[in-house]
């Protein structure tokens, strides 16, 4: 029997893999379409999405929700939502590298089973993560980049396309379009309108 995603949610339900399981309410493990052809990836739970158990359901993901319907005509059921962690990082820290590293493996299965076209990165956590890199948001957004789950060294050579196709559409965080006012926000709109186009084929 073919593992789907709902059994991968229920495994990492329990999940007790790093320090942060101690004072997480509930895992965030994701939401949406198993089938879509878009996957956000965050950073990883506040303290509403803690409570709630979904992923960017606070003022975030309110202002995702809004950029995703103007740009792309979409909403977040018709897409994957999840984050680099899983569990909150307490009074909303910065994941360590080490809770990055040991949960990075269920966002590798959520990638391996949804296999969508186009996988925008929001901020600095999961663009370095899933890039494969040490460079910034600022720099890394503006383009779109192959994804290859196994072969790190053939992305930075900036290959058309990886084994299964996937793009990577780096872009701001929410968050950091909340503080930062309206460069950053027409900068991820733009980046969102480059995400439609990339889904559109
Ligand atoms: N910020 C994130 O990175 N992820 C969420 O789910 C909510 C806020
Ligand atoms: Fe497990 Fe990830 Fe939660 Fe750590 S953050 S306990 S690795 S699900």
């Amino acid at each position: 029997m073919s593992l789907i995603l709902a059994d991968v949610a229920a495994e990492a339900a329990n999940c007790t893999k790093c320090e942060l399981a101690q004072k997480r309410t509930q895992v965030v493990f994701g939401m949406g379409n198993p089938d879509a052809d878009l996957m956000f990836v965050g950073e990883g739970p506040g303290a509403e999405e803690d409570k709630q158990g979904l992923p960017f359901v606070g003022r975030s993901g309110k202002l995702l929700d809004r950029l995703m319907a103007e740009e792309m005509g979409l909403t977040r059921d018709l897409c994957y939502i999840a984050n680099v962690v899983k569990c909150r990082p307490p009074d909303n820290r910065d994941p360590k590298p080490e809770e990055v590293d040991t949960c990075r493996s269920w966002l590798e299965r959520q990638i391996q089973l949804i296999t969508p076209r186009v996988i925008v990165t929001l901020g600095n956590f999961s663009s370095k993560l899933l890039l494969d890199t040490t460079t910034g948001i600022t720099k890394l957004r503006g383009r779109s980049y192959p994804f290859d789950s196994t072969q790190s060294d053939q992305r930075e050579q900036n290959y058309p396309l990886s084994s299964t196709g996937t793009v990577i559409i780096p872009t701001f965080h929410p968050a950091a379009v909340l503080r930062g006012g309206g460069l950053p926000e027409a900068q991820m709109r733009s980046d969102l309108v480059r995400a439609r186009m990339a889904i559109s084929g």
